[in-house]
């Protein structure tokens, strides 16, 4: 074979292996997206811990795994919310679920205290799943350059999307080792994952590449042992976090989100549950310096906009 026909023949299987494994990884996440069966959760325990379960994606997380037949412990910063969170859920679901609530301010507390209330909350129940969602981000605006984060927020970041996700993984994994049995879900952020930078969201993504990391490295560490681990990481939801005033069409609702976040559980290690979610995803990563680019521009409009409404306060 003459060399050009060997390179224009080398060139096309490298292309059709190429085609094919993108092929693979297509049909394999329409199957875990749309067909797989989700995992039976009870089967981890009859219990779920859900940090920041009174707004956004931890609450309809909550009404979630409460349809599972999951009894619940909330651990939430605001005793009130918390109180109308399990009325709500014992409306709901009756005698069927029991409710228990921790208050705790996870921006307040320190790391050990953060894993004595989790573990003495715990104590004695049969801790199935555990989902670290609380999560602070930068305040109004919603977008802000780095010396703009007031010290109160900054603290709060930190100690809220890595600290506290770190202590209540503490509190909970001696109890799961000795059962050999255990579900951990991290809801991190697509902002650290599909993209290079995130340029005016810097603390918030780099916190959330921290829980990234973490979990898919302590997965590992207890794959062996019945604990399944996983750092979620969805992009834009509706919550009082990414303060939308209207939800557009591809942004999912918490509700939305949870409800895919379920059928997830158990299984990859990093993973992004909604389907727009996941098509956003697959675009910014395959076209980063665009995606960056873009994302600089439509923070920066964002700062700008938040400034003028402060402004007119
Ligand atoms: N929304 C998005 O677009 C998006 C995208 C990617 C990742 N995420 C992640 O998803 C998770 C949930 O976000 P969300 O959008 O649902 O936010 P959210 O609506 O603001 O709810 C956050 C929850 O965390 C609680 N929380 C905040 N600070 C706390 C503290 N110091 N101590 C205890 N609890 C605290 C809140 O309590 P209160 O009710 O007392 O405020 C609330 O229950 C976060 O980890 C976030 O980073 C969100």
């Amino acid at each position: 074979m003459e060399l050009e026909d060997f390179t224009i023949t080398a060139a096309a299987l490298l292309g059709l292996i190429s085609l094919f494994k993108n092929l693979l990884v297509f049909i394999r996440w329409l199957h875990a997206t749309f067909l797989r069966q989700p995992k039976n959760l009870r089967e981890y325990g009859s219990w779920a811990v859900v940090t920041g379960p009174t707004d956004g994606i931890g609450k309809a997380l909550a009404f979630e795994l409460a349809s599972k037949g999951l009894n619940l412990v909330l651990v939430g910063r605001n005793p009130s919310k918390l109180e109308a969170t399990s009325s709500e859920l014992r409306w709901r679901y009756g005698n069927e679920i029991q409710v228990k609530t921790v208050v705790a301010d996870l921006a307040k507390l320190s790391g050990l205290e953060i894993e004595a209330a989790v573990a003495s909350a715990t104590e004695g129940l049969d801790v199935g799943v555990v989902v670290n969602n609380a999560g602070a981000a930068q305040g109004h605006p919603f977008a802000k350059y780095f010396h703009e984060v007031d010290d109160e927020s900054m603290e709060s970041i930190l100690r809220v999307n890595v600290n506290a996700v770190v202590w209540v993984t503490k509190g909970v994994i001696g109890g799961m080792l000795k059962k050999k049995r255990g579900a951990i879900v991290n809801i991190g952020s697509g902002s650290t994952v599909y993209v290079s930078s995130f340029p005016l969201q810097t603390l918030y993504a780099s916190t959330k590449a921290f829980m990234a990391m973490f979990s898919k490295s302590v997965a590992l560490e207890y794959k062996d042992q019945g604990i399944d681990i996983q750092c979620q990481v969805p992009l834009f939801t509706a919550t009082k976090m990414t303060m939308l005033k209207k939800r557009p069409i591809f942004v999912p609702s918490a509700e939305m989100f949870s409800r895919a976040s379920i059928r997830w559980i158990g299984y990859d290690r990093q993973c992004n549950p909604y389907w727009s979610h996941a098509v956003e995803g697959f675009v910014f990563h395959t076209l980063d310096t665009i995606s960056v680019w873009y994302i600089e521009r439509y923070m920066t409009w964002m700062r700008k906009k938040g400034l003028e409404q402060d402004r007119h306060l």
